[in-house]
């Protein structure tokens, strides 16, 4: 009997060793990973712990110690149903912390259905050097399983001070966005080792976070994916459609309707901006839609869908504007229209490459910016040619013809005469040359394109063909 209890004492003690060594052995084992990211707004670093279902979370920003916005992040690629954390800084300078969730691109809701956030305020603080919000997220079998392209989302508005009740209300986001972690990298507890030490001196590690963090990280997010090749071919299509091809077939209209037969150009070269912005349209909706995110959310969407549709517009102003005389109302809504339209989209460019996580340099709208400066100083010395552009068509009105009939005068010195000396020789000249080219096209009268002059009094009036209104 005593064998048999001793053999039973014996088999306890193993299984029981065995038992705890495995725990051991399986708590030692279960690595904890870890990453982070940061950008112009806010960092976020995450440590997972796959044994505890757990997310350390820590977000942090710049400056503190006095209201200075709201910053969040959350799980997930897109708002709907996103586990998110919202902080930020009351009026006496206490860090605030507010779990949320949301049921679309919408108001957040403090009625979570994720597991309470524990909120680890020992390591939260704000001051001047910085403010950091600590708290840790238990992972719900809805979670997908962290892996290497573990997204969150992130969101911040600078301007908006919350009440400091964790209820209060929000305004919207300025700015928003995804971040993409790696959580099989393995945790090196480095400035965060001291954070398990004591819980007095351990703040101390933390609030180092946010300015190393920021260095380390910029680089990270620059990583050539789907995500960014699409939304690099978005820019580029849209820098060739609203830098190039469009102020190009506007200065082709400025300068062209005085100097040489303007519109076969101008509209093939906004044919062509349009062709390259519809693609570049196409590619962000499809960039979006990928992130799971509502379309036409952020300002710089809103504003893109707008100047897309007035584009639209524009085209059919234009193909509406040829069909009448020069100086339509209809020429001129289009002209106005056109100068707007490119103007916004200029100012959407860049409020676009500050939109995008890649953390474009400063000097990039700065270059986009001399650029516009330069098309518009070129389109306002096409300018100088209105007042003759003016004359072309007075004398191209009917009136106008009788009365150079009756005084006798030849149309070029009658027009001389409205010139100032010292420039209208130069004028004259580019009449003139202006002339001898149209004449040849003149003699073939519009292949293909266009109206057809509506009087064949070219006989008649020898400038007739320079001031025919039809051509302008
Ligand atoms: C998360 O933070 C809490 C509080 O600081 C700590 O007790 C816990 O060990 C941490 N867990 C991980 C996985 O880092
Ligand atoms: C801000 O607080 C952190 C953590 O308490 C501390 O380490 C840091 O020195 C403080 N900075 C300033 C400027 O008070």
């Amino acid at each position: 009997m005593s064998r048999l209890s001793n053999m039973l004492a014996a088999w306890c003690v193993l299984l029981l060793a065995s038992l705890v060594s495995a725990q051991s052995s399986s708590s030692s084992s279960s690595s904890l990973f870890s990453d982070s990211r940061c950008n112009s707004n806010l960092c976020l670093s995450v440590i997972y712990s796959p044994s505890q279902k757990v997310y350390n979370m820590t977000m942090s920003t710049d400056g503190g110690g006095a209201p200075n916005g709201w910053y969040a992040v959350g799980t997930g690629n897109k708002m709907k149903g996103s586990n998110m954390m919202i902080g930020w800084v009351d009026t006496t300078g206490n860090v605030v912390m507010s779990q949320r969730t949301a049921s679309g691109h919408d108001d957040p809701v403090t009625t979570i259905t994720a597991a309470a956030a524990t909120m680890h305020t020992k390591q939260s603080f704000s001051n001047s050097s910085g403010t950091v919000w600590a708290w840790s997220f238990p992972l719900s079998s809805s979670d997908s399983t962290p892996g290497s392209s573990t997204s969150f989302i992130w969101a911040a508005n600078k301007n908006n001070n919350p009440a400091s009740s964790t209820s209060a209300h929000l305004k919207q986001h300025s700015d928003y966005g995804t971040f993409s972690l790696d959580l099989t990298k393995p945790y090196t507890p480095s400035t965060s080792s001291s954070s398990s030490s004591s819980s007095g001196s351990n703040t101390n590690g933390t609030p180092l976070t946010p300015s190393t963090g920021a260095n380390n990280q910029a680089t990270s997010t620059r990583v050539l994916n789907t995500s960014n090749r699409l939304i690099i071919a978005h820019m580029i299509m849209m820098i060739l459609g609203w830098f190039i091809l469009v102020p190009a077939g506007i200065l082709v209209g400025r300068y062209g309707r005085t100097l040489f037969t303007w519109f076969p150009v101008h509209r093939g070269l906004q044919i062509a901006a349009f062709v390259v912005v519809l693609i570049a349209f196409i590619l962000i909706i499809v960039e979006v839609g990928r992130g799971g995110d509502g379309h036409f959310e952020s300002t710089h969407a809103k504003a893109g869908l707008a100047i897309f549709i007035l584009m639209i517009v524009q085209i059919v102003l234009g193909a509406v504007g040829h069909k009448t005389k020069r100086f339509n109302p209809s020429r001129i809504v289009h002209v106005v229209l056109g100068l707007g339209v490119t103007g916004a989209a200029i100012w959407n460019s860049s409020e676009g490459l500050s939109l995008w996580d890649w953390g474009a340099p400063r000097w990039a709208k700065w270059i986009l910016w001399i650029w516009a400066a330069v098309l518009a100083v070129a389109y306002l010395a096409g300018l100088a040619l209105l007042p003759r552009d003016l004359r072309q068509w007075r004398q191209s009105q009917p009136g106008a013809e009788e009365k150079q009939t009756y005084t006798g005068l030849e149309p070029y010195h009658s027009a001389g005469a409205y010139d100032t000396p010292a420039d209208s020789s130069q004028l004259h000249l580019s009449e003139q040359h202006a002339l001898k080219q149209q004449q040849p096209y003149q003699a073939n009268a519009h292949p293909g394109w266009g109206a057809q002059p509506l009087q064949t009094n070219n006989a008649q009036y020898g400038y007739e063909p320079y001031a025919q209104p039809q051509r302008f």
